[in-house]
């Protein structure tokens, strides 16, 4: 699996201990499994659970209750998990009044069936429950196992100020929607996260303030599918069309909530993620070119450069179509960088599909990537319809292949940046040389550089110098 900088999928960064500790209360772990929401999801669940008296702790041995927010995207996130969980077979038995829970999308998925499979588990809750955590802990506590996999219209968090818990006081997520519609028929997620629904913008607003107020200087507006918000004063996305006509025209879309963001938070550096390129429209792409403060940068999955592939993946848009959504992207905002999701030996893939994914790829010559293996998920159309029928070592090596493409595309898109002068958020050190400090460009890549007298989160100047394929070497300029 090819992978960049921090900015990560699934089993690149998993079981990150969240931090944060105070003496004389009820101790908390958490680990989160897979993408940016659930890591968003678990400042949530620490915010409700603060105000039940709990503190994080970075050590399972010491806490009172341990949790585990999961990933169901492929078997391989499950497996992950479960090791994890036996892990803590030990930790029980020395402590049998320690409680463990399993939230997100494993324990939407399995539900109940989750506590007679791993015998150590006391409490499972689904993306949409984490509000019944007191409750449920309470009877965990009481001797009773309890389960909370309800699925909600209206669920958004909106009103919970997340704890920001484990970051570096700079970057910060902020959620604007839960769910996906697409049904892409690999994909678990809409059977784990519900239908789409969008949190409140001025709530959304809020949040970018309080965040900025702390001295954060970037944040990314998160969701499934972000280019399908729609507040139009709450409720499913699906049941818009029987919303009354005040409602409709006053309905906030995507383009106008990264505008308000925009302005609302003009210090603030904005990102977003994920992009649908079938519900990707013009204006958001006009809407990124006229903000300074919103990044030049978009992660628009793909899966397939095939036409024939991506119609049984349920994806809205065509080879052709996608190419045309890339040629406007790179008219409106030039320089902008680009990301891709890829899937490889979907059933019925064949060497001329995989040929239609290696050439889409030259076309776009992606910064980056994240590239995965075709993972059949129970319950989906692709599981129920189609044979997952190509062979491992042939998913490997198409998986391979796209996986060294990719590689000489983001150290071509690299060689391009240098001799450039391009503004840096410090993030933090840099992981190889404590010389060195770590951030990004406007384009999401990673630039290393000494020192000299800046700070985490001022914005520098950098002058690249040289690169790698995943990382971007420069000076600061005065
Ligand atoms: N819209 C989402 C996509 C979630 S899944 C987002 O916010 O990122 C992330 C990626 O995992 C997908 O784009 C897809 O490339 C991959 N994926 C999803 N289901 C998969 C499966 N069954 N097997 C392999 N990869 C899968
Ligand atoms: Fe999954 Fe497709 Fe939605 S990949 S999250 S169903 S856009």
């Amino acid at each position: 699996m090819y992978h960049h900088g921090n900015k990560v999928i699934d089993e690149q960064r998993q079981g990150e201990a969240l931090i944060l500790t105070h003496e004389g209360k009820k101790k908390l772990y958490i680990e989160s499994y897979g993408c940016q929401m659930n890591f968003s999801d678990s400042e949530i669940v620490a915010s409700i659970l603060s105000k039940e008296g709990f503190a994080t702790t970075k050590n399972p041995e010491e806490a009172d209750l341990v949790l585990l927010n999961t990933c169901s995207i492929r078997e391989k996130a499950e497996q992950t998990v479960r090791n994890r969980l036996s892990h803590f077979h030990a930790i029980k038995k020395q402590n049998p009044d320690i409680k463990i829970g399993v939230l997100g999308c494993m324990a939407e998925r399995i539900k109940e069936k989750l506590l007679e499979e791993e015998k150590l588990v006391d409490i499972v809750v689904g993306p949409d429950a984490y509000r019944d955590l007191p409750k449920l802990i309470k009877e965990a506590e009481d001797g009773r196992k309890a389960v909370n996999v309800l699925l909600s219209k209206e669920e958004t968090y909106g009103d919970v100020n997340p704890v920001r818990l484990g970051g570096n006081g700079v970057t910060a997520f902020i959620s604007i929607m839960r769910g996906c519609d697409n049904m892409c028929t690999f994909c678990v997620v809409p059977f784990t996260r519900g239908r789409e629904r969008s949190r409140n913008p001025q709530s959304i607003i809020d949040e970018a303030k309080i965040l900025q107020d702390a001295g954060y200087k970037e944040i990314t507006l998160l969701g499934q599918n972000v280019d399908s918000y729609l507040w139009y004063g709450g409720g499913l996305k699906k049941d818009f069309a029987k919303a009354s006509e005040i409602a409709k025209a006053s309905a906030v879309r995507f383009a106008q909530l990264l505008r308000q963001v925009a302005e609302a938070v003009p210090e603030m550096r904005i990102r977003f993620s994920t992009s649908n390129p079938q519900d990707m429209t013009e204006d958001v792409l006009h809407t990124i070119a006229a903000y300074n403060n919103i990044c030049k940068y978009i992660h628009l999955p793909v899966q397939s450069g095939s036409t024939r592939i991506l119609k049984a993946m349920n994806r809205g848009h065509n080879r052709e179509q996608y190419i045309e959504l890339i040629d406007k992207i790179r008219k409106i905002i030039p320089d902008c960088g680009l990301s891709h999701d890829m899937i490889t030996g979907f059933p019925g893939e064949t060497e001329e599909d995989h040929q239609d994914t290696l050439s889409l790829m030259e076309y776009v010559k992606y910064d980056f990537g994240y590239m995965f293996k075709y993972s059949e998920r129970p319950g989906t159309y692709a599981a129920r319809h189609f044979k997952d029928d190509v062979p491992n070592e042939v998913k490997t090596r198409r998986l391979t292949e796209i996986i060294d493409l990719q590689q000489k595309h983001s150290l071509y898109r690299n060689q391009q940046h240098i001799g450039k002068i391009e503004e840096v958020l410090v993030e933090g050190v840099s992981k190889k040389s404590n010389e060195h400090w770590f951030g990004r460009n406007t384009q999401n890549t990673v630039v290393v550089f000494p020192k000299e007298n800046v700070k985490p989160g001022d914005f520098v100047k950098v002058k690249i110098l040289e690169c790698t394929s995943a990382t971007l070497l420069g000076q600061i300029v005065h």
